[in-house]
């Protein structure tokens, strides 16, 4: 959070509420954090946690320990570097890194630059010649998993950005050039770091205007080019056109874990995309423990939202996720400070969670079971 207050300083407004901001009164935004505050662990000590192994495996590759970068769409409004900067840090960091579909680096700019793991986030465009290309394009770049997104049937309405008019890029009006001149740093970023567009659209045959070249209103392109037909038969498609592991991102329900579980799914995250989609969806983190319950160990499951601090990461393994995801804590850091503040995001991620397990008395991720917590709300499906 200090990082998100350092963003607030340095961003325009219109670009920090694009990041900060969620869907209608921003309820299911901050219920997604203090449902964490709700639950309190049962620390054992006198343990012997001299020697701490935060490292743990999510569908059968290793990671320094268990959280994945989230896809963000646009991650160039906060800094020039975009998408490079944060995958360049997660690898450093040890934990995979997911590219959006509406990122501003390309999947092979990325490639190029992340050894480590890569993950496709993949909205479904009507076109489905697009997505289809775009799926091939990230396994001929050696990205490993594909990250179907599920919960934007149509586009949530963050209401800060309705109020303000914002479009991505931001216009260049006299509003934008008086928060310019207030914001320096990020000014010159931006002016001289080449235009902002949705890499992934523009470096497809046939992208025609819908690469974001033109200024667009987010919403209103997501509801023109986004199928809202989406069904469970597309998610069949996706095994048709991609040989690794799926992540279905936005299950917010035990019966739909239950379909993806007998799909053979490899794993889901629940999610409710950070707030921004559905106002009055549930925390994540309250579905954990439900979710594994009804599955068992079908699926790996993924906790996406409301993690601010590493203790949240021990307090969803503990009732049941296999890794956490989170995409606000990168954006707040690139925001911040660029390519550095995104590796002390990651890294304050990485050190809290092993002080929790140190002051738990865990010595390692198995040791992370569900006695290390007092129980959340009795939330049954
Ligand atoms: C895009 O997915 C967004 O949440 O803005």
């Amino acid at each position: 959070m200090d990082l998100r207050a350092i963003a607030k300083r340095r961003l325009p407004s219109g670009v920090f509420d694009y990041i900060d901001g969620a869907a209608e009164d921003e309820r299911s935004l901050a219920r997604s954090m203090t449902a964490f505050a709700d639950i309190e662990f049962k620390p054992r000590v006198l343990r012997d946690v001299s020697e701490i192994d935060t490292t743990t495996t999510l569908l059968g590759e290793p990671m320094a320990f268990p959280f994945i970068a989230a896809p963000t769409g646009f991650t160039r409004i906060a800094h020039s570097e975009g998408e490079l900067a944060v995958a360049r840090a997660a690898g450093r960091a040890g934990i995979p890194f997911t590219l959006s579909t509406l990122s501003t680096r390309s999947i092979e700019e990325i490639a190029a630059v992340n050894p480590g793991r890569n993950w496709f986030q993949v909205y479904v465009w009507k076109d489905r010649g697009l997505v289809e290309e775009m799926v091939r394009r990230a396994g001929a770049a050696g990205f490993d998993t594909i990250v179907p997104t599920v919960d934007l049937a149509t586009f949530g309405r963050r209401e800060r950005d309705v109020r303000r008019g914002f479009e991505l890029p931001p216009k260049i009006g006299l509003d934008t050039i008086v928060d310019g001149i207030r914001h320096p740093s990020w000014t010159w970023d931006f002016l001289t770091g080449g235009p902002i567009r949705f890499a992934n659209v523009a470096a497809s045959e046939g992208s025609g205007k819908r690469d974001g070249t033109d200024a667009i209103n987010l919403a209103a392109y997501a509801n023109e080019q986004l199928d809202p037909s989406l069904s469970w038969d597309d998610i069949e498609w996706f095994r048709s056109i991609w040989n690794g592991p799926i992540v279905v991102k936005g299950v917010q329900s035990v019966a739909d874990a239950r379909i993806a579980a007998d799909l053979g799914i490899e794993a889901i995250a629940i999610s409710n995309h950070g707030g921004r989609q559905l106002e009055g969806s549930p925390p994540p983190i309250e579905l954990i423990a439900p979710v594994r319950d009804a599955i068992g160990d079908a699926c790996e499951i993924i906790c996406d939202g409301g993690i601010r601090r590493g203790a949240d990461i021990v307090k969803a393994l503990a009732l049941g996720a296999d890794a956490t995801m989170g995409g606000r804590a990168h954006f707040f850091g690139l925001g911040a400070a660029g390519e550095r503040g995104v590796e002390l995001a990651f890294g304050f991620l990485h050190d809290e969670f092993r002080r929790a397990m140190a002051l738990n008395g865990l010595r390692s991720v198995s040791e992370i079971t569900p006695d290390v917590v007092s129980p959340p709300r009795n939330r049954t499906d």
